[in-house]
């Protein structure tokens, strides 16, 4: 039975737009995979840190050479790590926050690109280690970032999901942007809103 990493990063609970893309995703991924498990992570109750000292040397120690420290230093890298590698697919809810990603979502990836584990150096090449999964990304923006809009290049969510995750050998992806999310703070309807958005997220399993 295939497992799906859900992974929400918007700590706008109730009037996030990407948390209401990854559940339509999510609510659409049971009904096509019965008995399929789904893994819920969410990143505003993950105590993430930026990487230390302690971290990096961890990560380059050889697992049975690490101390004590250097396990406890990387157990939630470690947890993380194993949601991911014991997925079959993911489903990423990412709100565009100056023109990047969250930082609790790049304090996530941080956390999972490890050496030896998630990429690997082979003859001096990066090599990604996640092979075999499908990435969903359900990207919400306040302004519109679509091709041929005068802020195209402002947009560096999706070029940085690819090339972060490429990196990782995750190249099976898809990309929804909602754009335009902050007419919602001008009095625009929230269904009204959404609903296409659905839509292309019911699409993706109608195919
Ligand atoms: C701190 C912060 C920074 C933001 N930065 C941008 C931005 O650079 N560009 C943009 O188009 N929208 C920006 N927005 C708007 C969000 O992208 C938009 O509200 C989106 O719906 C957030 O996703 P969410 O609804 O899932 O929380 C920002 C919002 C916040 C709260």
């Amino acid at each position: 039975m295939p497992t799906l990493l859900h992974l929400d990063s918007s700590p706008a609970g109730d009037h996030s737009v990407s948390r209401a893309l990854t559940a339509e995703f999510v609510k659409n991924w049971q009904a096509a995979n019965p008995g399929g498990t789904v893994v819920t992570r969410d990143l505003t109750k993950t105590p993430l840190k930026p990487v230390t000292g302690l971290w990096i040397g961890a990560a380059y120690t050889p697992e049975d050479k690490r101390t004590a420290e250097q396990k406890a230093e990387l157990a939630l890298s470690d947890t993380l790590v194993e949601e991911l590698l014991s997925a079959d697919e993911y489903v990423f809810g990412v709100p565009m926050y100056n023109f990047g990603v969250p930082g609790s979502f790049k304090l996530w990836i941080d956390s999972i690109a490890r050496v030896g584990v998630t990429f690997a150096y082979v003859d001096g090449a990066p090599k990604g280690l996640l092979t075999g999964k499908k990435a969903t990304f359900l990207i919400a923006t306040g302004g519109e970032y679509g091709p041929g809009s005068p802020a195209v290049s402002y947009n560096f969510v999706e070029p940085y999901l690819r090339t972060a995750f490429g990196f990782l050998g995750v190249v099976d992806t898809s990309f929804q942007t909602a754009g335009g999310a902050a007419a919602l703070n001008y009095g625009a309807d929230r269904a009204a809103f959404l609903e296409p958005q659905f839509e292309a997220i019911r699409a993706k399993f109608a195919q």
